[in-house]
């Protein structure tokens, strides 16, 4: 400490802020959305309920949900000149890339978004946007990677069911979507939707404290979600069980890979800042895999891969005196892969889950009025020095 300067690198101790939106508590394994349990919003809710309680503090009546589910279904359309700057990306370009790029390119078609002072209708017209094109974008990212025509939203069907057509629907054939998959992801996207101040969340609070737009904001916050140690970690997870089904299954090879400090390999999925029993979200994913995978008739040996190396790392010292569990990311790779999600999609759907969350927080954070961010160093470096002329360094 020097002065008033407290460090605190990667902000462990810090409170960033205040806020009514997500509860978390590490030891016990507990997350809230709203003072709702998130084992109750996964077993009876649906994804666009939960993004409303999220937004707006309340669960819906039927009349407000009614209202909030045809605001979106109006503004799922894009504006056709996004197909040209889709048409810009090659085909290898990896999908969050498109989507932040795409999300980003909001603030060009509505450029009222720009306005710091809009009323707060003119804000809830950006968050039902922002909501009603994000899974569009979505899914023409993965049309431009696949090299398939993207799909127009289709508004006669649910959320999605309507973002699984415009992934998987092609000209040469009809697409139903199948209501277990459609379920699935629901579930999935209610329990990746908020967890407080985790790194994309708190980017997209930074970003919109010094009054940048929703649209901008939530860009940034898809670009801190990408990194393999955040949003990342779930494409990297089935990365690294697919290498150990390779490998011949050797689960123990791999956890003291992970333990090796002199080895940058980490057992993706695992550990977490805040939970240090488990995480809640992976205890119901873990059990949704089973179930799904059995509906679907899937046989998928990576999950027993999956299985095996969880069973294998909590009787490790190693784990066990780090506290490191399962997260979100280590079982929800299975599911998506199952549904027939592309590994390179898993973080998409991660940022599909985590926007009302996003939209939330900052959408808090501007009603606060609070100030913007701007942290403080200790500086380590030079001793004031003067300059000297090049010809004779
Ligand atoms: C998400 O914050 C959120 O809420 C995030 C998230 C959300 O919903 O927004 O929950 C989503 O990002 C989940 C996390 C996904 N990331 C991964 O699965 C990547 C692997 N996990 C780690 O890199 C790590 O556990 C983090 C990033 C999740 C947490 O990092 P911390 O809290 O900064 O902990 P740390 O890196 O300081 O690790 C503490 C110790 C270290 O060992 P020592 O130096 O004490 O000897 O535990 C070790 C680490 O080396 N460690 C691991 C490990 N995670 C931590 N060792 C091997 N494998 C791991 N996975």
């Amino acid at each position: 400490e020097t002065g008033l300067i407290t460090l605190d690198e990667g902000y462990k101790n810090t409170g960033a802020t205040t806020s009514g939106i997500t509860f978390l508590d590490g030891e016990e394994g507990i997350l809230r959305y709203r003072g709702y349990s998130i084992e109750e919003l996964a077993e009876k809710s649906t994804f666009l309920e939960v993004a409303y309680l999220l937004i707006y503090g309340e669960l819906p009546s039927v009349k407000e949900f009614e209202q909030f589910k045809n605001e979106i279904t109006v503004h799922t359309l894009v504006h056709e000149d996004i197909k040209k700057i889709l048409d810009g990306f090659p085909s290898n370009a990896h999908p969050m890339g498109v989507l932040s790029s795409l999300v980003c390119t909001l603030t060009a078609f509505y450029p009222e978004s720009l306005d710091p002072n809009r009323s707060a209708d003119k804000v809830n017209l950006s968050i039902i946007r922002i909501l009603a094109k994000m899974p569009t974008f979505a899914a023409w990212a993965y049309k431009n990677e696949v090299g398939h025509p993207v799909n127009y939203p289709d508004n006669s069907l649910d959320y999605c069911s309507n973002f699984l057509k415009m992934m998987f629907a092609l000209p040469a054939e009809k697409y139903e979507a199948d209501p277990v998959v459609a379920d699935a992801l629901d579930k999935l996207l209610i329990l990746h939707a908020d967890h407080e101040q985790n790194c994309s969340t708190s980017t997209v609070r930074i970003v919109g404290s010094s009054k940048a737009s929703l649209y901008s904001s939530v860009s940034a916050g898809i670009n801190a979600l990408w990194g393999p140690l955040h949003g990342g970690a779930n494409q990297a997870v089935i990365e690294m069980l697919e290498a150990i089904k390779a490998d011949g299954g050797n689960v123990q090879k791999f956890i003291d890979k992970a333990k090796d400090k002199n080895d940058p390999f980490r057992l993706m999925g695992f550990g977490h800042r805040v939970y240090k029993n488990f995480d809640p979200r992976a205890k119901i994913i873990k059990k949704a895999a089973d179930n799904v995978l059995s509906k679907l008739g899937v046989n998928d040996p990576v999950l027993e891969i999956a299985k095996g190396l969880e069973e294998a790392a909590l009787k490790d010292p190693y784990f066990v005196e780090r506290k490191l569990y399962p997260n979100v990311d280590f079982y929800s790779g299975i599911i998506y892969r199952a549904i027939g999600i592309p590994t390179d999609m898993f973080t998409v759907m991660f940022a599909l889950g985590r926007l009302p969350g996003w939209i939330a927080q900052w959408k808090e954070m501007r009603e606060k009025n609070e100030p913007i961010g701007r942290p403080r160093q200790i500086y380590t470096g030079s001793k004031i020095r003067s300059y000297v002329e090049m010809n004779k360094r």
